[in-house]
């Protein structure tokens, strides 16, 4: 009798407390852990339409019996009703009066939700769910206090990025240590917002200086301003920060200054430097096959730094000593010639020459060590995707060397840990095919995790052409409307309870909203971008001019390496 009463007073207490509820929604009558949790949803104002008002992505709360709060997502969204009859019966569309009833009497709406997080009485912070809320346990909407409580306000390490879905004022912040932690991911099919949303993360991050970022900006997308389809102007990175935070350099001098960009160098390769690992990469991109990729190795060999620039020469005394190597049947002549025709594109390549006397791997190294983010502009080669990769590939092993060297002296005590590097690379499946992520740099990278203060960040809009085993080490995804059912199970590969997000991911808006999970959020969260326009700039710019003041790392190479 005694603890009959107990409980009812407890459960009076904890259940029905409807000051820490905001707009309730339903009761729970069922689920699993697993499978997520069914609500009955109440009625709503006008009987029957509370279902229009609860969309897929949302948050809601389920205040449990125990005095804990579980934190969870709408996953889908249905019609039920209580009598059989009425599906062979409904009630004729113009009698208003019958409608009303059987809306309020025999139907009603059911939202799955999958509980992501739960509060447990005490604590201040919410954990994963190990449990689920009793039934007829009361399920509202989520307010401004839940989702702060969850994502933190926004500070040094916090960064608004957007506003969960019919949350305009509130802001949901990702958490920056984290997100280059590991390696991240931006997914989404074409114009849905990728580069956007990159851009706006990226801001945030240069701005903390948690990281420097290398952007191979193959789009002419994050250095200088950008302009969408309707004509409007947007600010790119450099136009947000000071040369201290970013530096632009381009490969393509001519089209900068055209477009009266502001480089801040430019970059050159030198044909002596280049090794067959750069171009090995390329082998699908220029149709090599593994005979003449093998040909490349043995040039090397022979010839040794000058292999690529015979290979390119008009010189007759060049195509002599490379006919030798027929003569003496160390090369098929045919192999040969693909490769000389094959290597032609090299040629249209401006930034390439025979002879480069600065070390650009020294100074890029050096910047991005001292906290200088790196935006390297493709200028006209935008859409050549040989250019793209040959460079990404180039510097990226290069740089990669130099932080392996770095970081080995730190642990060896004779030197500082290198800063964080972030590089970003658009076009992600194309280095990250299972057959090239095995052996190539970016595969390494992503699958080292952090290990020399490295990280990637990926944009992608064909996440299924990523090696399994690279996604799988993606910590954090932002993922824009995908439709293709193979690039949905990619961007979910090693997610657990993803199957539930599903229905959410393939019901985001066509642009600007996107779907983050894993590790830089405690919880999945679907959220309408930013908009990246005049606030955000100011925001920018008053925090990054209050930071003037600080002493940064980045200040010892204030020197212009590129002037
Ligand atoms: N946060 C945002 N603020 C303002 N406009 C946005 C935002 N996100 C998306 N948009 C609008 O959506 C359009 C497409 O975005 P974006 O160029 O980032 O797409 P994308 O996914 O990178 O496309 P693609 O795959 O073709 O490169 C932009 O031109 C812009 O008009
Ligand atoms: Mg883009």
């Amino acid at each position: 009798m005694n603890k009959t009463s107990d409980l009812e007073t407890f459960s009076d207490e904890s259940n029905t407390d409807e000051t820490l509820l905001n707009t309730r929604i339903g009761t729970i009558i069922d689920g699993s852990l697993s499978k997520g949790l069914t609500v009955k949803l109440d009625s709503g104002e006008v009987p029957g339409s509370m279902i229009e008002q609860i969309a897929v992505g949302r948050y809601v709360v389920v205040q449990g019996l125990t005095n804990t709060r579980f934190f969870c997502i709408v996953t889908d969204v249905a019609l039920a009703h209580n009598n059989p009859y009425i599906e062979t019966n409904p009630p004729d569309t113009n009698d208003k009066y019958s409608i009303e009833i059987y809306r309020s009497t025999l139907s009603y709406g059911i939202v799955n939700i999958a509980p992501m997080l739960v509060l447990e009485k005490n604590d201040k912070k919410p954990k994963p769910v190990k449990t689920i809320p009793t039934h007829f346990s009361i399920v509202s909407q989520a307010n401004e206090e839940d989702v702060t409580q969850i994502f933190g306000k926004a500070d040094e390490n916090h960064f608004y990025l957007g506003n969960p879905l019919e949350m305009d004022q509130v802001p949901i912040n990702v958490n920056l240590d984290r997100f280059i932690e590991r390696s991240s991911g931006v997914f989404g099919k074409s114009g849905t917002g990728k580069s956007f949303i990159t851009r706006t993360l990226l801001s945030g991050i240069v701005k903390s200086r948690k990281a420097s970022c290398l952007i191979f900006d193959m789009h002419n997308d994050y250095g200088w301003g950008i302009q969408n389809e309707h004509g409007q102007t947007y600010k790119g990175l450099q136009q947000l920060f000071d040369s201290n935070h970013i530096n632009v350099i381009t490969l393509d001098k001519k089209t900068s200054l055209a477009r009266g960009d502001r480089a801040d160098g430019e970059l050159y390769i030198s044909y002596d430097a280049i090794e067959p690992e750069d171009i090995a990469m390329l082998a699908g991109v220029l149709a090599l096959s593994d005979v003449q990729v093998n040909a490349l190795y043995f040039l090397r060999r022979r010839l040794g730094k000058n292999w690529f620039k015979k290979l390119l020469s008009d010189q007759e005394q060049d195509q002599n000593e490379l006919d030798e190597f027929i003569e003496q049947g160390d090369l098929i002549k045919s192999s040969l010639g693909a490769i000389q025709r094959k290597f032609e594109l090299f040629r249209n390549m401006k930034f390439l020459k025979e002879h480069v006397s600065d070390d650009f791997i020294e100074i890029l190294f050096q910047k991005l060590n001292s906290g200088t983010s790196i935006v390297l502009e493709f200028g006209t080669y935008d859409n050549s995707l040989a250019a793209y990769m040959f460079v990404a590939n180039y510097l990226t092993r290069r740089i990669h060397e130099r932080y392996v060297s770095a970081k080995n002296k730190a642990f060896g005590k004779r030197g500082e840990d290198p800063n964080p590097l972030m590089i970003v690379i658009e076009e992600a499946h194309k280095f990250l095919t299972p057959e090239l992520s095995q052996h190539t740099i970016f595969g390494i990278i992503a699958r080292e995790l952090r290990k020399y203060n490295v990280t990637l960040l990926v944009v992608d809009q064909r996440p299924s052409g990523i090696d399994d085993e690279v996604m799988s080490q993606i910590g954090t995804r932002v993922t824009c409307l995908l439709d293709n059912e193979s690039d949905i199970r990619a961007v979910f590969s090693g997610v657990s309870g993803a199957g539930a997000l599903r229905e959410v991911l393939a019901r985001l808006d066509t642009q600007q909203q996107a779907l983050i999970m894993g590790h830089a959020v405690p919880m999945p969260v679907v959220i309408r971008t930013r908009e990246y326009g005049p606030k955000l700039y100011a925001e920018i710019n008053q925090q990054t001019s209050s930071s003037q003041t600080a002493k940064h790392k980045a200040e010892q190479a204030k020197t212009d390496l590129f002037g």
